[in-house]
């Protein structure tokens, strides 16, 4: 089932999500499903459970559509549940983000450029993997929303001088999607 994306603004995106539990597989299942043909159909390339309003440590990242800029995401897709960083790098670097519950709004983030990361996939086993890239800064702004963090909080403060307006925009519904949205 499609789920409406909650726009910034909405408490949900601002709160701890809660660990998932796991021995209700079912439950779980059913939520990453709706989640998958919400982000599909959004056109986005990552999701959180929080931005469907659900307060789950789940994310999902897909970067399949995103091959023209970045051609070893060609097969990069990734359902993680109660995902842990265990390293990072020291080493950051910028990239562009964009966000669903943030439409319209693009700004460089700074952040570590690799992550180990120990989390439960969709087949619910235990997995531990390094990411780097756009792979890695993908997964890292799903985490963020897992913590109550948007990437607009991370822009350098010039540039969130010069989003604040579009922001606020957002959190009186002045916007236009193309996919359902929420605020709550
Ligand atoms: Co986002």
């Amino acid at each position: 089932m499609k789920l409406p994306i909650y726009l910034y603004g909405s408490k949900v995106l601002r709160e701890r999500a809660e660990e998932a539990d796991l021995s209700d597989r079912e439950k779980i299942t059913q939520l990453i499903a709706d989640m998958e043909e919400t982000l599909a159909s959004a056109d986005g390339c990552g999701l959180a459970a929080p931005q469907v309003g659900v307060s789950a440590r789940i994310l999902i990242v897909d970067g399949r559509d995103l091959t023209d800029a970045y051609p070893y995401l060609k097969d990069f897709k990734r359902v993680m549940i109660n995902p842990v960083v265990v390293e990072e790098s020291k080493q950051t670097c910028d990239y562009s983000e964009g966000c669903l519950s943030v439409p319209g709004i693009y700004a460089e983030v700074r952040r570590p450029e690799k992550i180990k990361v120990e989390y439960v996939n969709a087949d619910f086993e235990h997995v531990t993997e390094e990411f780097d890239k756009f792979a890695c800064r993908m997964i890292q702004h799903e985490l963020d929303h897992l913590d109550g963090k948007m990437f607009v909080d991370r822009v350098a403060p010039i540039r969130r001088k010069m989003i604040a307006r579009k922001l606020s925009g957002i959190t009186r519904g002045k916007i236009s999607t193309h996919y359902k949205t929420r605020l709550d």
